[in-house]
């Protein structure tokens, strides 16, 4: 659907990356700059268009976010900046005018994976490993850059239109820095979704495999149609889980779905479900399980 934003804006640039340069002199109006095509998608912090740049008709993804969500743009901008890799977007520009901020990246065509799975219920274990690998190499790839995404859930992954289910890996406002010293680091803005995020962010901390206990919650959801974890909860009231290092359902209805994978998918999720990071099962070993291997 065509979209073409008709208001006139004004203001200075304040474009905090050095891409383009504007003059002084001459507000910056992303609109003339940029023709605004249609909507992608929609997440808490932004509103995301296709738009295409008028000077050289490139396209690009740029995602449209308010200014009081600035320190997350900042945040998502600099973690673009310093990924790399072909599961991951390609950052263009950080813009701003007096309306928004804007981010722009390399267009990826496609859907991302909850929309592109929602006719599904759930998936068998032979199409679940497909999804998983490409989920995990998408993740393995962004920790390769030292960067740990911290929002992992399928509607930050997009189905690549140009090949069948490939997935890039989106949506880098929660991303973190991870630092060669420490083990456990402090969380600088909040990370996560409920029900997604693992134990050590209620303590304000990640680790380089917080992102494996979401990849977790995804497998589960994937596997049985359900959420391991309630909504509203975080998982330390859930008490779905305890004891560090195992992995604990005590409820009846959790043992039931278990009772619905194959051994190999309950020894994986027992290893990724560990409630201390340190002790969890690394990305890359999620990638070797025999799970991954032999399924
Ligand atoms: N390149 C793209 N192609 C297709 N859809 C996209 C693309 N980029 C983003 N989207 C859609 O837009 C949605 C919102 O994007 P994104 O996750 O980056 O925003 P957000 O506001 O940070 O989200 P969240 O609610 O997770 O915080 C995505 O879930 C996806 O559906
Ligand atoms: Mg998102």
């Amino acid at each position: 659907m065509f979209r073409k934003i008709v208001r006139q804006l004004a203001g200075k640039a304040t474009n905090l990356l050095p891409c383009i340069a504007f003059s002084t002199t001459q507000p910056y109006r992303f609109n003339q700059e940029y023709s605004t095509f249609e909507q992608l998608g929609k997440g808490s912090c932004g509103i995301v268009y296709r738009v295409v740049e008028n000077s050289s008709q490139k396209q690009f993804t740029c995602k449209k976010m308010r200014k009081t969500k600035r320190w997350r743009a900042h945040r998502e901008a600099i973690a673009l900046r310093d990924i790399s890799g072909s599961r991951l977007p390609q950052f263009h520009a950080k813009l701003e005018d007096e309306f928004a901020i804007y981010i722009l990246s390399k267009y990826i065509p496609g859907e991302d994976l909850f929309d592109y799975l929602a006719d599904f219920y759930c998936l068998d274990e032979y199409d679940l490993q497909h999804v998983v690998v490409e989920m995990a190499s998408c993740i393995k790839q962004c920790l390769d850059c030292s960067i740990a995404h911290l929002d992992i859930k399928a509607e930050n992954f997009i189905v690549d239109e140009a090949s069948v289910l490939n997935l890039k890996l989106i949506d880098f406002g929660a991303a973190h820095h991870i630092s060669e010293d420490k083990e456990l680091m402090s969380l600088k803005t909040p990370a996560g979704t409920t029900g997604f995020s693992p134990p050590e962010f209620y303590g304000g901390r990640f680790h380089r495999n917080s992102d494996v206990w979401s990849l977790a919650v995804c497998i589960w959801i994937l596997a049985t149609g359900e959420r391991p974890f309630p909504r509203h909860e975080s998982y330390s009231t859930s008490k779905t889980v305890s004891e560090p290092g195992h992995f604990i359902f005590p409820t009846l209805a959790h043992e039931e779905k278990l009772k619905t994978m194959s051994p190999l998918l309950v020894s994986l999720l027992g290893q990724m479900f560990t409630i201390d990071p340190r002790k969890r099962i690394s990305i890359q070993e999620v990638l070797s399980h025999p799970w991954i291997v032999n399924t």
